[in-house]
């Protein structure tokens, strides 16, 4: 699978850790950055890990901001995409299974690495369940394509 990761600096020990966990022969990461703790602008990392996504270069996208609330917003503003915001296991399945989540965000001050790597694990790993979960999807697509906001 080829995944985009991003983060600002309260997510970025987090997203190291995370691409420590992704191995070569699996999947291919794409780091957009940042490469420091120095602070920067969640949206500039947000929005081109959801961009990558949204425009076929990447399977998955994983972000990781200090609440991973900001990164939400951001990557949620990019037609096509579904970010999650997770912070617990039921909901990192739930959000593959139900919403076909194609971002996974994370918030590197709220949770530890032991769970956010099962988090990603699970999230990675769970397949999306379609039917009824399907239409509902394709209402949110519709309104995306058809709303001129
Ligand atoms: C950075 O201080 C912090 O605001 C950011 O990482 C994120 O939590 C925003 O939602």
């Amino acid at each position: 699978m080829k995944i985009a990761v991003g983060s600002d600096h309260a997510g970025f020990e987090l997203k190291e850790y995370i691409k420590g966990i992704l191995p070569p022969g699996e999947h291919e990461v794409a780091d957009v950055g940042t490469h420091s703790p120095e602070s920067v602008d969640y949206p500039d990392f947000g929005l081109e890990v959801a961009r990558r996504v949204a425009a076929g270069e990447a399977d998955r996208g994983i972000i990781v901001c200090g609440t991973g609330i900001g990164m939400s917003i951001a990557a949620n503003k990019v037609r096509g995409i579904r970010a999650a915001l997770v912070n617990d296991l039921y909901t990192a399945a739930q959000s593959r299974r139900h919403n076909d989540a194609n971002v996974l965000v994370l918030g590197g001050r709220v949770i530890g690495k032991g769970l956010a790597e099962e988090i990603v694990k699970t999230w990675l790993s769970t397949e999306f369940e379609g039917g009824r979960h399907l239409g509902r999807i394709r209402k949110i697509d519709d309104f995306e394509k058809n709303t001129d906001r």
